[in-house]
């Protein structure tokens, strides 16, 4: 009988940022245990694990059919296949059920324990799963990220306890707990010995972090991006996503005076209208946010703000659906995400009286999108003419020689350039503002 032995590894990612980071972290850390290198082409790697987002109904069912599509294409040559992230934690062992070839189901506070499942799996087991909940574990065990082209990522913050009606967050990722700002630290200076310029700080709910300093002190968020900031070689700071609950004048002072946080605030509405913010339970209204939003422009001129909505939630009438309207027009946002409103299983809003019929969602959803890709575009092109300091991400998808990076409002930017610039920041006067992006020239070469 031959051992069987496993050399290479696929991670496909859904969801959001924080999912990166923690497949990021699963690469390392079953190259540092096992060995296992990274294989880009799924069918030719020896194990596969999806990292999955609950977040809306789309994201699951594209999970398994992307399950039943590798399933297939591996034509019974042995893969471990292992399913992990958010559907994992609230599906649990409902996963073998519906995907019987699947042989390793785990939560996002578990995958520091992936090499011991695989080897469980090596040594004969048929299916294992591990969706126990404690998010401290993960962060000591697993090896830190390697930045990539100038950025790098620090996870600050875990989990929710917002609970807003419609959202599964608070039972895939857990309580609230934050990273001790030591821990911060100290991944941020490794970050930076890999190259990183640029730190973006991560968490479901970035602003409502309060980890502990070395005499146990509680930091909030506007104390420890100015913490952060003083870390030899970092050039830029972002953080996301913000709520508004729990916007401070601590934060809003960091975002004012410290020069390496970008001018750059993602802080969610969802709704335009009072009565929907209070059936999502979101702990605010309109005026509070508007409020904020005077605050942080007063504060730090020129900052982008980015939202997201979710449009077609119970009880949304035309009424309603026009204040959102009327706030995004108010507001002007420089980016933005919408959503339909989407029924997950548990949650309260899911079974609310007053649902909205799917096609009166989309076309919501629709008018919604015209009106901010409109303002979007419209703000993209009052930046032609100025210089922006963009840190250099890639290469372009544009065409041979076009470089792509990112403005400090977090603006895509394509001009044209040599790979050597890659992880760097550039000077790019601005020629044109496109829908999604702005176009520019070389200003003058990095030292
Ligand atoms: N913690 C962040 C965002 C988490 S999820 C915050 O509260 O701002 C990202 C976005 O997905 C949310 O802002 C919301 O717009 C959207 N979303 C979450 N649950 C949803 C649902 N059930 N249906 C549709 N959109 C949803
Ligand atoms: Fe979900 Fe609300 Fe928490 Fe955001 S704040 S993750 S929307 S429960
Ligand atoms: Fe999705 Fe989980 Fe992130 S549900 S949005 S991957 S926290």
């Amino acid at each position: 009988m031959t051992t069987r032995t496993l050399q290479t590894l696929h991670v496909r990612t859904f969801g959001c940022q924080m999912n990166a980071y923690d497949s990021a972290r699963m690469e390392g850390l079953l190259r540092e245990r096992l060995g296992l290198l990274p294989e880009e082409d799924p069918d030719l790697a020896d194990v596969i694990v999806l990292n999955t987002c609950h977040i809306r109904e789309k994201a699951e069912e594209k999970l398994f059919s992307e399950l039943g599509r590798l399933h297939k294409s591996r034509r019974g040559r042995p893969v471990v296949m292992a399913v992990g992230g958010c559907v994992g934690q609230a599906q649990g062992s409902a996963i073998f059920r519906r995907a019987p070839f699947v042989d390793i189901v785990f939560g996002p506070q578990n995958y520091h324990r992936l090499p011991e499942m695989l080897t469980r799996i090596l040594a004969g087991e048929s299916r294992v799963l591990d969706d126990a909940s404690v998010a401290e574990d993960k962060f000591e065990s697993a090896p830190p990220v390697v930045a990539h082209q100038g950025v790098g990522q620090v996870t600050v913050q875990e989990g929710c306890d917002a609970f807003c009606t419609y959202c599964v967050v608070p039972f895939t990722r857990g309580r609230e707990w934050s990273r001790p700002v030591a821990e911060v630290v100290a991944e941020t200076e490794r970050l930076v010995a890999h190259g990183a310029v640029e730190i973006h700080l991560l968490g479901q709910n970035v602003n409502a972090y309060n980890g502990p300093d070395e005499q146990g002190t509680p930091f909030d968020l506007g104390l420890l991006l100015r913490r952060v900031a003083l870390v030899d070689g970092v050039k830029r700071i972002r953080f996301v996503t913000s709520h508004p609950k729990q916007m401070d004048p601590s934060l809003v002072e960091a975002l004012a005076e410290v020069p390496e946080v970008c001018p750059y605030l993602h802080l969610p509405i969802q709704s335009g209208s009072d009565r929907i913010l209070e059936a999502m339970g979101r702990g605010h209204t309109v005026a509070d946010y508007l409020h904020w939003v005077e605050t942080v422009r007063r504060a730090r001129p020129g900052v982008a703000l980015a939202s997201d909505f979710i449009v077609g939630f119970p009880g949304e009438d035309e009424a309603a659906f026009a204040e959102t309207l009327a706030l995004v027009e108010r507001v002007g946002f420089d980016h933005a995400y919408s959503f339909k409103f989407s029924a997950r299983p548990g949650t309260v809003a899911a079974s609310l009286p007053d649902q909205v019929p799917e096609p009166v969602k989309k076309e919501r959803l629709e008018r919604l999108q015209t009106r901010l890709n409109a303002i979007q575009w419209e703000k993209n092109r009052q930046r032609a003419g100025r210089i922006e300091e963009v840190l250099v991400e890639g290469m372009a998808p544009l065409g041979k020689g076009h470089l792509s990076g990112r403005t400090p409002c977090n603006r895509m930017v394509h001009f044209p350039g040599d790979a050597e610039w890659i992880g760097r920041t550039v000077r790019v006067a601005i020629l044109e503002g496109l829908p999604n992006s702005l176009r520019g020239r070389l200003e003058k070469e990095p030292p």
